[in-house]
């Protein structure tokens, strides 16, 4: 394949952007065709009850549906939780779910449409999952500006502690709504996690050996907006804020070609130090582009020239912006503050390998290699983890 074949590209079948939006959700369902009954509203816990949910519900209710709200996601999903919201939904028999919060509440939606219209046992579900009749219709509100679950075909929950990831072209929703209003009261620690989640998502995405010129386009428009709006928007700018849902987005659409070495270094960290996901993705991203500074040399200058906007931008530099993003934006750029001693990393790069492989990633994923870099990483060395990388290249 080169750069200019697409063997597949996804993308939700409708689009919806505007403050309000989620209001309008009912009437929108109702253009698309959908018969009035029961919907599955599966609501992000402190959304529900911060009322950003009220709109969509009013709207839902005066289109003549019913719905019912499952509010109990607190957090990332593990299989329990899920498990309870795909019950009370099978109960009901809906003729649409809608997913209202962030990446949490958007694949615990994914993962009880999927469980109504199969039957199969949630603990089941690993990595690609067989296509099922009569799935959906999806409909996914995020309310942070980071997973762009709304635009993939993933959705991530966690059996027995261990996070795991389950695909299918099905998750990828009828309807996204971004309404820019849903965001403007997000906590900054969250707007700043989150923000960098999705950076992560179009940076690694770009290094992934099955990225396209049109993965590449999403990618490119989302870091760059990423890079200018976050200041501002962390700050609680409200134009900042719609780019950034927006941005969140692009960089969804970008996830067509997946991730790569980045993601796996933060599920690996997250687990150990319960971190939130784009924390992790933080963390990790500087020392995933040091660990692919040995990835083609034209495709290398052409992210950097993409990510940053400048015509004589290095990968380095990319790595450099996006830690000094990171420390803009109060997160942690290193494990300091959580104590990881220097016995664990070859069981953590071992667990890297093992649990997270990457075959998209452009540089083969090796235990050895990968503990050097956890130890810088530990100690937020990224300028000795770039001459370490370059010399065991
Ligand atoms: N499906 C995908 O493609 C995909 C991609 C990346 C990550 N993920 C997964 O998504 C999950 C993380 O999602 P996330 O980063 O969006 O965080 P999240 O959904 O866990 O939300 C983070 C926190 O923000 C709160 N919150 C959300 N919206 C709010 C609002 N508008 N106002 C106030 N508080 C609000 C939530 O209650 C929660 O405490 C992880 O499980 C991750 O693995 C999925
Ligand atoms: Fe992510």
């Amino acid at each position: 394949m080169t750069r200019s074949d697409i063997s597949e590209f996804l993308f939700p079948g409708q689009l919806t952007r505007y403050a309000g939006a989620s209001g309008d959700v009912g009437d929108l369902l109702c253009a698309r065709g959908v018969p009035t009954g029961a919907i599955c509203v599966v609501a992000d816990s402190i959304v529900h009850a911060n009322g950003l949910t009220a709109d969509l519900l009013e709207g839902l209710a005066k289109a003549g549906y019913e719905p019912q709200v499952f509010a109990d996601v607190i957090g990332e999903p593990d299989v329990d939780v899920v498990t309870r919201a795909a019950v009370a939904a099978a109960a009901t028999n809906p003729v649409a779910f809608v997913g209202i919060g962030g990446g949490s509440a958007l694949d615990t939606v994914k993962l009880v449409a999927y469980s109504v219209a199969s039957g199969t046992p949630l603990r089941d579900l690993k990595g690609p999952a067989p296509l099922v009749p009569g799935l959906g219709p999806l409909v996914m509100v995020p309310t942070t500006v980071g997973t762009g679950a709304e635009a993939t075909r993933v959705a991530m929950f966690a059996v027995d502690g261990a996070k795991r990831a389950v695909l299918s072209r099905q998750f990828v929703p009828e309807l996204a709504v971004l309404d820019d209003a849903l965001v403007q009261r997000l906590p900054a620690p969250v707007v700043a996690a989150t923000a960098l989640d999705a950076l992560a998502h179009s940076v690694e995405s770009m290094m992934s050996s099955t990225s396209n010129e049109l993965t590449w386009f999403f990618s490119g428009e989302a870091a760059r907006r990423i890079f200018a709006a976050l200041p501002a928007g962390h700050k609680g700018d409200p134009k900042a804020r719609s780019e950034l849902l927006y941005a969140s987005f692009l960089a969804g659409v970008s996830l067509n070609a997946g991730v790569v070495l980045g993601h796996s270094l933060s599920y690996v960290l997250a687990a150990r130090h319960h971190l939130p996901h784009g924390v992790g993705c933080a963390i990790a991203l500087p020392y995933c582009l040091a660990y692919n500074q040995t990835m083609s040399a034209r495709d290398g200058k052409s992210l950097a020239e993409s990510v940053l906007g400048q015509s004589d931008a290095t990968l380095r530099d990319v790595a450099e912006a996006v830690r000094a993003l990171t420390e803009l934006v109060d997160l942690p750029t290193d494990l300091d503050a959580y104590g990881t001693a220097a016995e664990e990393i070859p069981f953590l790069a071992q667990s890297v390998v093992r649990d997270y492989p990457r075959p998209t990633n452009p540089v083969p994923l090796e235990s050895v290699r990968l503990g050097v870099l956890l130890e810088h990483l530990r100690t937020g060395d990224l300028r000795g983890a770039w001459t370490a990388m370059g010399e065991l290249a």
